[in-house]
């Protein structure tokens, strides 16, 4: 399809900031023109609640809406729409599944694993969950490289854990999982495996099928679409047996003074009014992604990543960390720090001569325990970077040191 500087004109962020390096994709990506339009114009040509009016605009929006769930349930190869909940985002999905499933399902005594590569999205509502329920919580450890050690799993992945909650590629690293190997070792000791795709999701084609994943989560706004809109899929067996996460209007079937009953899946999720624009975005972000098509995504993703981490290898003073060597699992996101800088310093510094990347514990702190720091800069890239900014970045962490008094 297009070249990298064509796929640049497609975002107006990107192509109306000629100043601006943006490297904090991992955090949020920009939207490209098609996305704002589709939004605009259905703001414009008339906006109405989803599910509850019988006159036309609601009909059309109600159309969109449910378009879009049978759109993202084929984008990911759920079987069915009625296996995709939207939600607020990652987070909203994976705290409805502990608030849900895991309320209802794990008793005392019961183990849960998680990795100690997770974000705290991932890791948190497992860890509270463990506690309320007197459950173990226990964990997939790495080695010093940021991999999960393997020879460990049979140790911990066995018959009393109920859920396994790890990421498809870390926030940290871009390290990407082994996760057809854990799903299939959680399966055979009867866990379900809930799989956070909040990374993966803009570069690499998701099968929930392929996978055999039970529950899936990613957020829109790290794929082109909007902040505020998420997905949750979970095999339709599971969403089925799980109690309401929230109550309110459209989730119901009747109500009356002395009870509720419940409307099916997945409205029995979807508590109150929808994120209509969210939704109809993720559209337009889906329409996008398929248009420019994996194949091109990953290649311009790894020829960049590849790139950066020889050019940062060659800087003095700059640490990498995770394995930059294993470039097949690896996704474009590179944590590092300079020696004796400060990683908000450095962040502030490529601020200045305009570059955008993220500071601080990425929302991983048992991870930054593991790698023996407590924070660090992390630059993650997408389809419109290109190596003329990375050649532009690497000329300014060799300035950072400078600008704070070393000789070098
Ligand atoms: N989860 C996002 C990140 O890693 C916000 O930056």
């Amino acid at each position: 399809m297009c070249e990298n500087s064509e796929i640049r004109k497609l975002f107006p962020a990107i192509a109306e900031n000629n100043g601006i390096i943006y490297f904090d994709n991992a955090a949020s990506t920009q939207k490209p023109e098609i996305v704002l339009q589709k939004v605009a114009e259905y703001n414009r040509s008339g906006h109405a609640n989803i599910h509850r009016g019988a006159y036309h605009w609601s009909v059309e929006a109600t159309a969109t809406y449910e378009m879009t769930r049978r759109k993202t349930a084929e984008f990911i190869n759920a079987e069915s729409p009625e296996q995709i909940v939207f939600t607020r985002g990652t987070t909203e999905s994976i705290n409805l599944i502990a608030s849900s499933y895991g309320r209802s399902q794990i008793k005392e005594g019961d183990r849960i694993v998680v990795s100690l590569l997770e974000h705290h999205s991932n890791f948190v509502p497992w860890q509270q969950l463990a506690l309320e329920k007197k459950a173990y919580l226990d964990f997939l450890n790495i080695d010093p490289a940021g991999n999960l050690i393997e020879s460990e799993w049979d140790r911990v992945i066995t018959p009393g854990v109920k859920l396994v909650a790890i990421t498809m590629m870390s926030n940290v690293l871009g390290i990407t999982t082994p996760i057809d190997k854990i799903i299939e070792k959680a399966h055979a000791v009867g866990a379900v495996v809930v799989v956070d795709a909040a990374q993966a999701i803009q570069h690499q084609k998701i099968d929930v099928r392929a996978l055999d994943a039970d529950f899936l989560a990613f957020s829109a706004h790290k794929c082109f679409g909007l902040t505020g809109t998420g997905v949750l899929y979970g095999k339709k067996e599971l969403l089925e047996s799980m109690p309401p996460y929230q109550f309110g209007g459209d989730m119901i079937e009747y109500v009356t003074k002395e009870k509720t009953t419940f409307a099916p899946l997945p409205e029995k999720f979807e508590a109150g009014t929808a994120n209509i624009d969210g939704v109809i975005a993720l559209s337009a972000a889906i329409d996008f992604i398929e248009e420019i098509g994996w194949g091109k995504i990953r290649e311009i993703e790894q020829d960049l990543t590849g790139y950066a981490i020889q050019k940062m290898k060659m800087t003095d003073h700059v640490i990498i960390y995770g394995n930059p060597a294993s470039m097949y699992e690896k996704g474009p996101v590179i944590s590092f720090n300079i020696e004796g800088v400060h990683p908000h310093d450095v962040s502030s510094i490529l601020d200045n001569v305009g570059i955008a990347v993220r500071s601080g514990h990425h929302c991983a702190q048992p991870l930054m325990k593991e790698l023996a720091i407590q924070s660090a800069v992390r630059a993650s890239f997408s389809i419109y970077n290109t190596k003329a900014e990375i050649d532009y970045f690497a000329e300014k962490l060799k300035e950072v040191r400078r600008w704070l008094g070393y000789g070098s």
